[in-house]
């Protein structure tokens, strides 16, 4: 019995984890939305430009502020990009401010949709 249940949450967990998240739908808005402005070409605050091109600005970047990459797919929690939403940088050894800066934070929906997306492999997808 407890191991059918166990069977069961497993396949309820993963239903709920199956959610894909699409670059073009789900995290490209975000950016567009609230960082793109301050880091546009010519205008690149903090030396990053996001547009155009954005997946290949940022995927396996160096950033520069940081020793890790901008968004290092697989792994949120070395993706600076993604940290920068959650926290200044200063933990793993970069600085400045959360982003995006004269703003709000992001909500939780769209901080955890940046980290799926990120988890799945940082698709371009
Ligand atoms: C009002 C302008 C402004 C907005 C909006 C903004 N940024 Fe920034 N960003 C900056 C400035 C200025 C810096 C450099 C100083 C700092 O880090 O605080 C910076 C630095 C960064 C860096 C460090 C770059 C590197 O190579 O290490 C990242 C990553 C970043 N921003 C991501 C974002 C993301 C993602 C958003 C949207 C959620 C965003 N920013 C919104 C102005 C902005």
């Amino acid at each position: 019995m407890i191991r059918l249940l166990a069977i069961v949450l497993m396949v309820a967990v993963n239903a709920a984890q199956a959610q894909t998240i699409s670059f073009a739908r789900d995290v490209m808005p975000i950016l567009q939305h609230y960082c793109v402005m301050c880091h546009l070409p010519g205008a690149e605050q903090g030396g990053l430009g996001l547009y155009p091109d954005t997946w290949n600005r940022m995927v396996g970047v160096p950033s520069k502020q940081s020793p890790l990459l901008l968004i290092d797919p697989g792994s949120p929690n070395k993706s600076y990009l993604y940290i920068k939403l959650i926290d200044s940088g200063e933990s793993v050894g970069g600085s400045g401010l959360l982003m995006p800066i004269q703003q709000p934070p992001l909500d939780q929906d769209q901080i955890k949709a940046m980290r799926l997306w990120i988890e799945q492999g940082a698709q371009q997808n």
